[in-house]
Parts: structure tokens; C-alpha cells; sequence
């Protein structure tokens, strides 16, 4: 079974935990893609999306699945939200931000009661940090941010020809290894000219829907 079978695999299985007439919150990324290729076979039944990407409202407008504005959406009326992680560790809290959705997908994912987390194998990890943690952040402040995130022992790389949606920057940093994730989403979130950073730990997966060759595991 090739990587993008296995991401099928999980999209299919997320599907189970979208309930009838809700709005689905939608992540970004590959892994999600075939997700939303999931919704459009379902889409019948449900009344909308929130999303946290533009290239993820675009696609699910493409299928007619309609995107609803965040702000006019009530706390309890967006039960699922399904994302991708670039690692995923035991506890269930994630690094994401490979596609530079990370701030959206931070959004949607405190308005949703629950986070399903959908991967393949490859994601899962005993220790965060090999992926470089993406961490969103304004302009003006990226030579300050660099050198704060040296501070917490990162080495930050700017992404290179990258705007996020909100018309930020993103950096990439390098050689972390994360035993503590909470504390150092705090920390990184607290460097002035920081919108956010890619650890979802304050706010982990409520459940990892995991692609392997043996099947989809699913973790709690
Ligand atoms: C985008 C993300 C994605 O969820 C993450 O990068 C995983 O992507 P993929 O499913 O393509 O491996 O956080 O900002």
C-alpha cells in the first residue's frame, strides 16, 4: 500500500464520526484532500463546512459543498473538525503547518468539539521535532522572532517565497526536540510578532485515525 492509499484509507474512515445536518469543520493539506473527496459523496447530508484554508474553501466550493463564515457559526454547531498532522506523537499532540495553514487551522480546530486526526503511519512519532516546526509570523518582526527562537535552541529558516493567508511569513525551525509541547507552544507563542505556532498541544486530536498497511488504527 502506497502513502497516498493510506491517506485514503483514514479520509474514508473519518467519515464515520460526521454527523447528519452539521457543519464539518475541514483542515488543509493532501492527507485532507482526500477527505473533502469523501464529503462530496456524503454532502447530501450535511449542511456546510468551515474551513481553514483558501485552497481548501476552493475545493470544497468546486464539489458544492457550501464554506460558511466562522464568525457566523455558534460554538455548538461545528462537532467534527478533520485535519492533518506533519507528526503526530503518543499523547496526540501534533506539529502542522506544512501547508502554512496552521493559524486557520488553530481557529476552526477551538471552535470544534472534537479534533479528528487523520495520517498515515509515517506521522506517528515518539518525540515531536524532526519535522521543523512551522511557526506564522508578521513581517516586520521576523529577524526579532529568529533570534528569540535561537534563544529556545531552534535554528529558524525562513520560507522562501511563502505568504499565508493572512499575509504573514512563515519560519521553519530546525533541531528541535519537543518533550515538553505545551510549554513551548506557550513559550514560542509568547515572542512578540509570533500569530502562532504549529504545536497543537493545548489543543490536541481527541482521536488519531492512523493509515498503516494492517489497516486504520484508531487512538485516543
Ligand atoms: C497544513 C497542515 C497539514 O495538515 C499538514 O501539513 C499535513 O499535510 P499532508 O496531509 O499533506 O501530509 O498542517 O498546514
Amino acid at each position: 500500500m502506497d502513502q497516498n492509499q493510506l491517506k485514503q484509507q483514514v479520509a474514508q474512515a473519518a467519515i464515520k464520526f460526521v454527523p447528519d445536518d452539521c457543519i464539518v469543520g475541514v483542515g488543509t493539506g493532501s492527507t485532507v484532500n482526500f477527505f473533502i473527496d469523501e464529503l462530496a459523496k456524503i454532502k447530501g447530508r450535511i449542511k456546510g463546512a468551515v474551513s481553514s484554508s483558501e485552497a481548501s474553501t476552493k475545493r470544497l466550493k468546486e464539489i458544492g459543498i457550501p464554506v460558511l463564515d466562522l464568525n457566523s457559526v455558534g460554538p455548538d454547531e461545528v462537532p467534527v473538525y478533520v485535519d492533518g498532522a506533519d507528526e503526530v506523537n503518543h499523547q496526540l499532540h501534533m506539529i502542522k503547518g506544512g501547508g502554512a495553514a496552521l493559524t486557520r487551522e488553530k481557529i476552526v480546530a477551538a471552535v470544534a468539539q472534537q479534533f479528528i486526526c487523520i495520517a498515515d503511519s509515517s506521522k506517528y512519532v515518539a518525540m515531536m521535532g524532526k519535522f521543523p516546526l512551522p511557526v506564522e509570523v508578521i513581517p516586520m518582526a521576523r529577524s526579532h522572532v529568529a533570534r528569540e527562537l535561537v534563544k529556545l535552541g531552534g535554528h529558524p529558516e525562513w520560507r522562501m517565497g511563502v505568504t499565508t493567508d493572512n499575509g504573514n511569513i512563515i519560519l521553519d525551525v530546525h533541531g528541535l526536540q519537543i518533550a515538553e509541547p505545551v510549554k513551548l507552544e506557550q513559550q514560542i507563542n509568547q515572542i512578540v510578532g509570533v500569530v502562532t505556532n504549529g504545536l497543537f498541544a493545548a489543543r490536541r486530536a481527541d482521536v488519531l485515525l492512523l493509515g498503516t498497511p494492517e489497516g486504520v488504527k484508531e487512538y485516543r
